[in-house]
């Protein structure tokens, strides 16, 4: 297998909603990464998408978008793995490279969500007959989660609410960020208003539109594309029972221990040398129990690592540095190439004012369902 690196990227700003198609969004930003590459044609063009086949009717977007850029004869195909899809397609991309069964890869998360009808699509990613048949929603699951954690490990009420304060803090300083332009207090999150008891506003990530990409190369051709290439040093995966209430302690997140030991083994490094983590912050409660499924933080102990300022971009384990899923946006097939590009800008030293102090590391989640899918990938410059 041959080392990969990330030669190029490129996004638009996330926004509530765009005009654009889903196939000239995902078109624009494929071509942004390919331009910051240096390169007018790939081998091969993985895309994510989660709802497009529901949102606007389309399936097959793989084809779609190499169409879209006039590229043809090439491996073009969708990867899917519900709000983990951005991720599963650069594995595959990763994957693709690193066999030497392509050069160029190049892998875009596109989405352009409805949110008439955003809540029953994205229910979808839970198990149909056993939980969206009893009438459960991903908020719903959810809030079980968080009242369990709650009751469980005596979280006082808004013990959770410094993740979102954070990650709002932090989309100040990102221009791409959907919330960039609005000051949140924690008064304001506190607040909010609830939307299933006791997830409140704050607690989710919200519905939004976005397109972002990258461009891989094996590492020893790297530097001909660009002159801060950052490898690819860890990815993996790992699946949980698809119902939640399957698993035999729905609070420990077994899948996210598994992606995250093996992708750091991969990696040769530990929990120690990360200098920042992308976190999968689509629910408050999900952000804890990342951090404690990953081993950044005891069971029961994630909620105070924010209060104690270890995951401000100051502290020993920042987190959502660019504002994360929760204040940057969620577009869902989108989101693992916006954390990606992100973690590309801070390890490169173009992440602005939210610039890291020179950063080498970095591990990134991604979070499928409620949990049931996890990829973990680690990079360094
Ligand atoms: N966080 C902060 N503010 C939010 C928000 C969020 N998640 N969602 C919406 N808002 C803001 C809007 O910007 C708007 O503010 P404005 O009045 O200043 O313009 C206001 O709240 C009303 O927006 P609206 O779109 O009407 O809210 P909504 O009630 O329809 O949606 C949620 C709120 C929480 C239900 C929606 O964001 C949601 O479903 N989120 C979860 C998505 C999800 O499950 N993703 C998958 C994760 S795996």
């Amino acid at each position: 297998m041959r080392d990969v690196s990330i030669v190029g990227i490129g996004y638009l700003p996330v926004k509530k909603e765009y005009d654009l198609s889903l196939r000239k969004l995902g078109a624009e930003a494929t071509r942004r990464a390919m331009q910051d590459a240096g390169v007018d044609k790939v081998d091969a063009l993985f895309v994510s998408n989660f709802g497009c086949d529901e949102f606007q009717g389309q399936k097959h977007v793989g084809p779609l978008i190499a169409d879209e850029l006039g590229l043809y004869g090439i491996e073009a195909m969708q990867v899917r793995a519900a709000c983990a899809s951005g991720a599963a397609a650069m594995r595959v991309a990763y994957l693709t490279v690193a066999s030497g069964q392509a050069d160029l890869a190049a892998v875009v998360g596109v989405e352009k969500m409805d949110p008439e009808i955003s809540t029953e699509i994205l229910a979808k990613a839970l198990d149909a007959e056993r939980e969206i048949a009893q009438g459960d929603t991903m908020v719903s699951i959810i809030a079980r989660l968080m009242r369990m954690y709650q009751d469980r490990y005596h979280v006082p009420d808004g013990g959770l609410d410094n993740f979102p304060f954070l990650a709002h803090q932090n989309s100040r300083h990102n221009p791409a960020a959907l919330f960039n332009a609005k000051e949140i207090t924690q008064e304001k999150i506190r607040l909010a208003r609830t939307i299933v008891d006791p997830v409140k506003l704050f607690d989710c990530s919200p519905v939004c539109d976005g397109a972002a990409a990258i461009i891989l190369a094996p590492t020893e051709q790297a530097r001909a594309f660009t002159q801060t290439p950052v490898s690819i040093l860890g990815s993996a995966v790992a699946n949980d029972a698809l119902r939640v209430s399957d698993r035999k302690d729905p609070l420990r997140m077994d899948a996210a221990r598994i992606s995250t030991q093996k992708a750091l083994q991969m990696a040769k490094v530990d929990q120690k040398n990360v200098n920042f983590f992308e976190i999968h912050d689509a629910f408050s409660i999900i952000t804890c129990l990342s951090l404690e499924a990953s081993g950044f933080a005891q069971p029961g102990e994630g909620w105070r690592m924010a209060a104690e300022g270890r995951i401000w971009p100051d502290g020993d384990v920042p987190i959502s540095t660019r504002g994360g899923l929760k204040a940057r946006g969620h577009p869902i097939g989108a989101t693992a190439l916006y954390q990606t590009c992100e973690i590309v800008e801070q390890l490169t030293g173009r992440a602005g004012e939210n610039q890291l102090k020179a950063p080498e590391i970095a591990m990134m989640n991604s979070v499928g369902g409620a949990a049931s899918t996890l990829i973990t990938h680690v990079f360094a410059v």
